[in-house]
């Protein structure tokens, strides 16, 4: 199993890092794995632009391609990536949040329908579910299958062992059934954002927007979901009844006024 870990802590040996220390333990409790990690501390992303040329013209335009492509192949390379930030402000750090914007076009464009997620934060005692609830937005919104999502509070990982016992065994039956189920259906979730994301893209077909080209190059305009995966009937008319409603949820014409 080929993993990386993409870690949004200034801190390189903090919290995040001890709980991917313990899925480390894990992985190789069923077999030998070497964790790739990634510190976006330490490599230079700039801030995003707001060029739009990913959305106009490919990724490749992109002014920070040489770091979002190392950052993408590196994605792409393996089976399992773990996106851990800590929280800050009851969301993830700034440098999670650049991170994400740097490939903001991926929601339009996913890909990684094959890869399974983790998602992992830590906390002193509040936002993690704020937090984790937006980087599985994210992986989701990317294609990913997630195989769980790990939030503590990291300094009572630190100081209590009876709590971090209890965390290592989560773990563990967390990584037992990632290598158990190789491929899962997608979720009513899943199934939203991609009747979400068909939308937005049906919608783009008169903008210059390669999303279009890129959902028609796939097939997905006609498709229940970006791969063949089964889809049990119940889930297919909440999906059918998802499409109508997106039609009129996503709308240029959003205001809020209190
Ligand atoms: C700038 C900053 C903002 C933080 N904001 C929060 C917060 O909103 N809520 C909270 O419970 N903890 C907050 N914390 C505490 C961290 O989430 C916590 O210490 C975490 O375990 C650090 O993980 P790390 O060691 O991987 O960086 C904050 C810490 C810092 C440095």
């Amino acid at each position: 199993m080929k993993v990386t870990a993409i870690l949004g802590s200034p801190r390189k040996k903090g919290d995040c890092f001890n709980v991917i220390e313990m899925l480390q333990k894990s992985f190789n409790r069923v077999e030998e794995t070497q964790i790739d990690y990634i510190y976006l501390n330490d490599i230079e992303l700039g801030f995003c632009k707001s060029c739009l040329l990913c959305y106009t013209k490919g990724e490749q335009y992109c002014p920070h391609k040489e770091v979002t492509t190392m950052l993408l192949n590196k994605m792409l390379e393996c089976d399992v990536v773990i996106f851990a930030s800590p929280v800050y402000e009851q969301h993830v750090t700034a440098l999670m949040k650049n991170f994400y914007d740097n490939f903001s076009f991926m929601f339009h464009r996913p890909r990684f329908f094959h890869k399974r997620a983790i998602l992992v934060s830590s906390t002193g005692g509040s936002g993690l579910k704020e937090t984790l609830s937006y980087m599985k937005m994210c992986a989701i919104g990317w294609g990913f299958q997630i195989a769980g999502t790990v939030g503590v509070c990291g300094a009572t990982l630190k100081t209590d062992e009876a709590y971090k016992q209890n965390v290592q065994n989560n773990i563990n039956h967390l990584v037992n059934n990632l290598f158990k189920n190789k491929e899962s259906t997608p979720t009513l979730y899943q199934l939203a954002m991609f009747r979400a994301m068909q939308s937005k893209a049906l919608g783009s077909s008169k903008k210059k927007d390669i999303s279009f080209e890129y959902w028609k190059e796939h097939g997905w305009f006609e498709k229940e979901y970006y791969t063949n995966a089964k889809i049990s009937l119940f889930k297919k008319i909440y999906s059918r009844f998802i499409r109508k409603i997106m039609k009129k949820l996503i709308t240029t014409k959003l205001m809020i006024i209190r």
